[in-house]
């Protein structure tokens, strides 16, 4: 394994960390690297960008490692105080990142993917071109998966309805032109397959217990014990993975382990390797 494998492991390994303390993000961040990947690769953009672009969106929640798992985790509307805390997570993520040799690849999806086209957007409501693409595109991805998946607070919308709800925020919100290539390609069913799953394949799960998202790993075999990421009673995994179910223990799991997707890594570190000037990528930026 090289130097530029091991450097994505880390961040990809961080930002999966931060996804293990919201019990209801089970699956988030490969949704929208998915759905920017998909997004990046039909417009055509050079492998160095639909690199870039994947990694930015996996990574892009990064700064919610200073957010409270009790404001993440809250199942009712926010306090303004509690909003001022979510809102400072693009500013901790960059500062997360600060030293880390890939910083300067997914500074601009940490940064900026909740500013909006028309400037109304944190944290320094930056408008127009001054938003780079990366960022609208992982603005827009992680906006319809918000509203596609249930969170604590409320219930999933359909993919119809969110599209609607995209469209009708196109130029303000969202980039027109992307959003509209979004949308074309949601209709014709190319995102059928990410939205409601928490990997390839694998339908969300809700802890029957609880209620937040229990992510079944594509390797489970029927007969493993998985467990609830808020409340923690064990389940054993039964059925396959076109329906799963799942029968409660009684057990409770303290801990389970972070998974990052290496054939993924493989591929982001070739496009990447493609165009990179090891010095600076690996060196001393
Ligand atoms: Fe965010």
């Amino acid at each position: 394994m090289d130097l530029l494998t091991r450097l994505l492991i880390s961040l990809i390994t961080q930002a999966a960390l931060v996804e293990a303390r919201d019990a209801w993000a089970g699956g988030h961040l490969w949704r929208v690297s998915q759905l920017a990947r998909r997004l990046a690769l039909d417009l055509k953009l050079p492998a160095p960008d639909v690199a870039q672009i994947t990694l930015g969106a996996l990574v892009h929640d990064l700064g919610k490692i200073g957010v409270a798992e009790t404001i993440l985790n809250k199942p009712t509307r926010l306090s303004d105080e509690e909003f001022d805390a979510m809102r400072a997570h693009p500013e901790t993520g960059l500062a997360a990142l600060v030293g880390h040799p890939l910083a300067h690849l997914v500074r601009e999806s940490v940064l900026m993917h909740h500013e909006t086209p028309d400037g109304t957007g944190y944290p320094q409501g930056l408008q127009g071109d001054a938003l780079p693409l990366v960022a609208r595109i992982v603005g827009l991805v992680d906006a319809f998966d918000a509203m596609t998946s249930t969170r604590s607070y409320r219930r999933q919308l359909g993919i119809e309805p969110a599209l609607q709800a995209i469209e009708d925020n196109i130029d303000t919100q969202f980039d027109g032109g992307l959003a509209r290539h979004f949308i074309k390609m949601a209709r014709a069913g190319a995102f059928d397959d990410i939205a409601g799953h928490s990997e390839k394949g694998i339908a969300m799960q809700h802890c029957p217990t609880c209620g937040p998202i229990i992510a079944i790993p594509h390797k489970t075999r029927s007969g493993d014990v998985i467990a609830c990421p808020a409340c923690r009673t064990g389940f054993k995994v039964l059925g396959n993975a076109n329906d799963w179910h799942l029968r409660p223990l009684p057990v409770h799991i303290s801990a389970r382990p972070l998974s990052v997707d290496h054939e993924l890594v493989q591929c982001l570190a070739q496009e990447i390797r493609a165009q990179l000037d090891e010095r600076v990528a690996l060196g001393v930026v």
